[in-house]
């Protein structure tokens, strides 16, 4: 809403006024959309650190309070009570299901499971066995559009009536997709969720099937992965989900939109952070160092500490909070004894008990602690990021929707500063002093057929 007080600018000592938006928290944000068509002036801020892009009703953080809500329920509640499936239709449609709700969904991203026949080409040599299943995973995503034409027309209207397929179409197959990237790689035969299960279970069935064994994990593994997924669920504005929106913004389908979601993620400044994680710590204990050499390189800015810091919270991310205590649980029932788990222990209380981090607030993040629990329960590292993927999907869709829907939407086009050459004189430049025109005469000329240089400034 439009708050009654303005902000004051002074540019070459004339006075403007912006308005001020204050959202339902309390936020406060300076209106700057007419600021230049005002004042010849932009707003320059490099990573976006202080810079609104839009208004959203899916998510709420205060970093400084180390608050994460969901449509305004508090993560810690949803962690407690609720499933990643009844979170991801919280985030998708703004209210909780009723029973009745809850089951269609779940029964319909069940159905949507099964991949098209066509599609098992793509892991019958479509990829080579050392492709990353992130690559697979966003180059799917957009492919299984195509067998949906009715859902992929770009045409906005067309693309929200076909909206709630498209979700649960999106949340089964994207679980569907990583499976068997992961079963593909391994030589493992392709299967299919089970009905009796449910979405995490599944995933992990699908994940560690054999041939000869088929795998039921403990609940508690369940509720860990699970709590992964819930937790991941959306985070407002991150590098990943902002991509989404700015694709999304030039009308393009959800498909194509959380295809670009995923390769934004694979970063290792964003979602690819947890398996860097697992990475630093093999990393540590190769070299035979405790960690501390490694925190030292940190503080003097040759190394990140992986899993540490992030942009919003400058206390503890509530989601490592709650994560913490998942891993301590979990370790206790894999009962796995690995010095990547202890080193990252001692990381951990070196960094915390450390002036350099305390002062910046860099505390252990979300990707910390779920790199430390998919290590417990087996999941191969570079399917890490691949399940912070799954866990985002109800975000990306819920903000392609908010996009997709708004009426008077704009394509996002940000400006920039140029720093680059001034506009320059071509022909001065490329007859530089010491040269003779007559005697230039570049490949392309030749190529083009302009043997001479009077044929070449003929055609130019
Ligand atoms: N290790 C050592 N120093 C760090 C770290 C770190 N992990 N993170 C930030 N710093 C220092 C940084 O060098 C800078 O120091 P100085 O003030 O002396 O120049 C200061 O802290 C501020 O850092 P920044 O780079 O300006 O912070 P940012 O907001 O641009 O970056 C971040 C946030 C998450 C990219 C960064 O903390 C980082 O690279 N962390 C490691 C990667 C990681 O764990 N990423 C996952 C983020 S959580 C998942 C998600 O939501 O996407």
């Amino acid at each position: 809403m439009i708050s009654p007080e303005t902000a004051k600018i002074i540019l070459d000592q004339k006075t403007y006024e912006l308005p001020i938006v204050e959202g339902t928290a309390g936020d406060k944000a300076v209106d700057i959309s007419k600021l230049r068509s005002q004042t010849g002036y932009i707003t320059l801020d490099e990573g976006f650190a202080n810079t609104g892009s839009c208004k959203s009703s899916i998510t709420y953080i205060n970093g400084e309070k180390g608050i994460l809500c969901y449509r305004g329920i508090p993560i810690e509640v949803l962690a407690e009570n609720s499933t990643f499936i009844e979170t991801a239709y919280l985030i998708i449609y703004g209210e909780l299901p009723t029973r009745k709700q809850m089951s269609a969904f779940s029964q319909k991203v069940l159905r949507n499971a099964s991949l098209h026949e066509g599609m098992m080409h793509f892991f019958d040599g479509g990829f080579p066995f050392t492709a990353h299943p992130m690559a697979i995973l966003s180059s799917l995503l957009n492919s299984v559009g195509c067998y949906y034409p009715n859902m992929v027309t770009n045409h906005r209207e067309q693309d929200l009536e076909h909206f709630d397929d498209a979700a649960a179409l999106l949340l089964s197959k994207v679980r569907t997709i990583a499976a068997m990237a992961y079963r593909m790689k391994n030589g493992l035969p392709l299967i299919y969720p089970k009905r009796d299960l449910g979405y995490s279970q599944n995933f992990l069935h699908m994940m560690f099937t054999e041939p000869y064994h088929e795998y039921y994990p403990h609940d508690d593994i369940t509720k860990a992965l699970d709590l992964i997924l819930l937790l991941h669920a959306d985070h407002e504005q991150n590098c990943s989900t902002s991509t989404v929106r700015m694709v999304a913004s030039s009308g393009a389908n959800l498909f194509a939109s959380v295809s670009a979601g995923v390769c934004a993620l694979w970063g290792p400044l964003h979602g690819g952070a947890n398996q860097q994680v697992i990475q630093m710590l093999e990393e540590i204990y190769r070299s035979g160092d405790d960690g501390s050499a490694f925190v030292e390189a940190a503080k003097q800015g040759k190394r990140r500490l992986m899993g540490f810091g992030h942009r919003l919270y400058k206390t503890y991310d509530p989601r490592a909070k709650i994560l913490r205590a998942a891993a301590d649980k979990v370790l206790k029932i894999v009962k796995v004894k690995d010095p990547l788990l202890d080193i990252a222990q001692r990381l951990e209380d070196m960094a915390r008990s450390d002036d350099y981090f305390i002062s910046r607030n860099l505390y252990p993040n979300v990707d910390f602690y779920s790199g430390i629990i998919l290590k417990a329960i087996g999941m191969p590292t570079d399917m890490f990021t691949v399940i912070f993927a799954i866990g985002r999907m109800p975000g990306w869709i819920a903000h392609w929707r908010e996009v997709a829907s708004q009426v008077k939407g704009r394509i996002s086009r940000p400006r920039q500063v140029y720093v680059g050459a001034p506009i320059r004189d071509y022909v001065k430049m490329r007859y530089r002093e010491g040269e003779i025109p007559s005697d230039w005469e570049s490949d392309d000329h030749k190529s083009l057929g302009g043997g001479s240089s009077e044929n070449a400034s003929a055609k130019a």
